[in-house]
């Protein structure tokens, strides 16, 4: 039998999960589990790096995130599901690695350029965010993965990985893979403001929502400014609610966009019909997750029985890292 490849992501648990989420590295996950050897992780130490502050807000996002995954169809069954801080191996394989790993690669990093510039209400001028992608690349090296599933803004993070692998491989001997990426097709999801979808900027429609509430968000969205009455021609490639349209209704955008054009529907309709159709996509979720919420016994044992699995897996890796490094 042909062993198979390994398919690896982590998950920040910063809060309740949105659209913007489901329609990143989720929605590979879960279509391609059955395709491959499956990590998945939450990754408290990282999202340590930007909330240090307020460490508890991890905490107890953690195990609702873990049931928003599971709800959403990541099968425990195929795919260990962990705790990145269950797993102590990570942190000694980052040491080695930031032993080989010359700052300037760090600090010449787009994103961290970028977010030091953009989180100007957090101070992280600290070691550990500028190591940020050291610590990434130990969770995706002390697996040996093969497949990393990342959104865009995750690829310098991805060929960090890659240089500091060849790197080792370099000075100690082959034994680290060269990981690749897969990206998610789907385009970025739009907030309901138009920007980029995220928490923090108050635009997000979020996978718990109920439907009015969606309705709600969806009726206050910008359409098309030059369309006062129905029957007014639209402009669907400039209308934000029509980016939905092209997530939860692919086949049959051609009608949406002709009848928009027509002037054959109003914007309200419009709007109040693809929020049914996203309600309706969340709703097998939402009974999931009320099951899942009321047996967080279950949710524990799932993590627990990915730790002692990944666990075993880690320290193979370090006992072959340490036996190279002559630390044995
Ligand atoms: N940095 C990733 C993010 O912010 C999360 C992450 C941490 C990750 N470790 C990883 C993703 C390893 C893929 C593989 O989204």
């Amino acid at each position: 039998m042909v062993e198979k490849k390994i398919m690896l992501t982590g998950f920040r648990p910063t809060g309740k999960l949105h659209l913007g989420h489901l329609h990143g590295n989720i929605v590979n996950m879960v279509k391609y589990q059955h395709n491959y050897d499956n990590y998945f992780f939450l990754v408290d130490w990282h999202a340590l790096s930007t909330e240090y502050q307020n460490p508890l807000n991890i905490k107890n996002n953690l195990i609702e995130c873990a049931i928003d995954l599971l709800a959403l169809g990541i099968d425990p069954g195929i795919t260990h599901l962990y705790r990145q801080s269950d797993i102590a191996e990570i942190p000694e394989l980052t040491l080695y690695l930031s032993m080989i790993t010359p700052l300037s690669w760090l600090e010449r990093c787009p994103t961290y350029k970028e977010q030091v510039k953009e989180l100007k209400t957090k101070d992280i001028s600290t070691l550990g965010f500028l190591s940020y992608p050291v610590l990434m690349a130990a969770d995706i090296l002390i697996i040996n993965a093969d497949i990393v599933p990342v959104g865009e803004d995750q690829l310098p993070h991805l060929e960090l990985t890659r240089e500091i692998a060849r790197r080792f491989n370099g000075l100690y001997g082959d034994y680290f893979k060269e990981p690749k990426e897969l990206l998610s097709k789907s385009t970025r999801v739009v907030g309901t403001d138009g920007r980029k979808m995220s928490k923090s900027y108050g635009n997000a429609i979020f996978l718990s929502d109920d439907y009015k509430t969606i309705k709600t968000k969806i009726r206050q969205m910008i359409t098309d400014p030059s369309r006062i009455k129905i029957t007014d021609p639209g402009h669907p490639e400039i209308c934000n609610v029509f980016s939905f349209y092209k997530i939860y209704l692919k086949n049959k955008t051609d009608e949406i966009e002709n009848r928009c054009r027509d002037g054959r529907i109003g914007c309200i309709k419009c709007k109040d019909e693809i929020a049914g159709v996203i309600y309706d996509s969340l709703k097998e979720f939402q009974e999931k997750r009320k099951i899942l919420e009321s047996d967080t016994g279950y949710v524990r044992n799932v993590l627990s029985a990915g730790k002692d699995y990944v666990r075993n897996v880690s320290s193979a890796t370090i006992k072959i890292v340490r036996e190279k490094l002559g630390i044995e």
